[in-house]
């Protein structure tokens, strides 16, 4: 299996897989709002035998308030098919997407997920760091991971996802 950008060709039959994996067209929608939103994304995909298993999305978020140049990105949305789930896909698509969230120069990854899940990957409850979701959501859920040591040291504060996210 190979975990690759996304290319255009991939676009429909990610849509596919995000319906098939949430059990509705929600966030397969939201992905392709997002992806013609104009804003930086990060998009990786698993592919297996030519055939797209995964997908994970990352968009950028935002302190509210603050102007400093730290750069925080959300992990948006990941989904694997639904008969190759607990093999280790969505695990794979996370520890890559962590280092090309790294080498597009990103400070930290914010998350809203399973609290038994991330935290393998490193993630913290954000509320460790001071900050909260913009959704009303418990504290456990709302992590974050630090790339870029002590860059959030200081800041505080709430988090806010691209404006898409709240019509979902
Ligand atoms: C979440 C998801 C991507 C994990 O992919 P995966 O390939 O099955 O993940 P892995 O094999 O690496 O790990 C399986 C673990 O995922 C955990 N998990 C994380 N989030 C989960 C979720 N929302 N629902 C069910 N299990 C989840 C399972 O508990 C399991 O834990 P275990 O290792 O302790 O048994 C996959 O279950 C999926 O597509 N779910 C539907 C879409 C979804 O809910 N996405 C997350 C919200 S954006």
């Amino acid at each position: 299996m190979k975990i690759r950008k996304e290319t255009p060709a991939d676009f429909h039959d990610i849509w596919k897989l995000n319906a098939a994996a949430f059990e509705r067209e929600v966030e397969a929608n939201l992905v392709n709002i997002l992806r013609v939103s104009g804003m930086e994304y990060i998009s990786l995909v698993a592919e297996k035998n030519r055939d797209i298993v995964g997908h994970i999305l990352f968009t950028p978020v935002e302190l509210e308030g603050d102007n400093s140049v730290t750069k925080l990105i959300g992990l948006s949305t990941i989904a694997v098919k639904p008969h190759l789930q607990k093999q280790g896909i969505g695990s794979r698509l996370i520890e890559q997407g962590i280092e090309c969230c790294k080498s597009e120069g990103y400070d930290a990854i914010f998350v809203i997920g399973h609290p038994n899940y991330y935290p393998r990957f490193g993630f913290l409850p954000s509320v460790d760091y001071n900050f909260v979701s913009e959704y009303d959501v418990p504290d456990d859920v709302f992590m974050v991971l630090e790339l870029n040591k002590g860059c959030l040291k200081e800041k505080q504060g709430k988090i806010k996802y691209h404006e898409a996210f709240s019509s979902v």
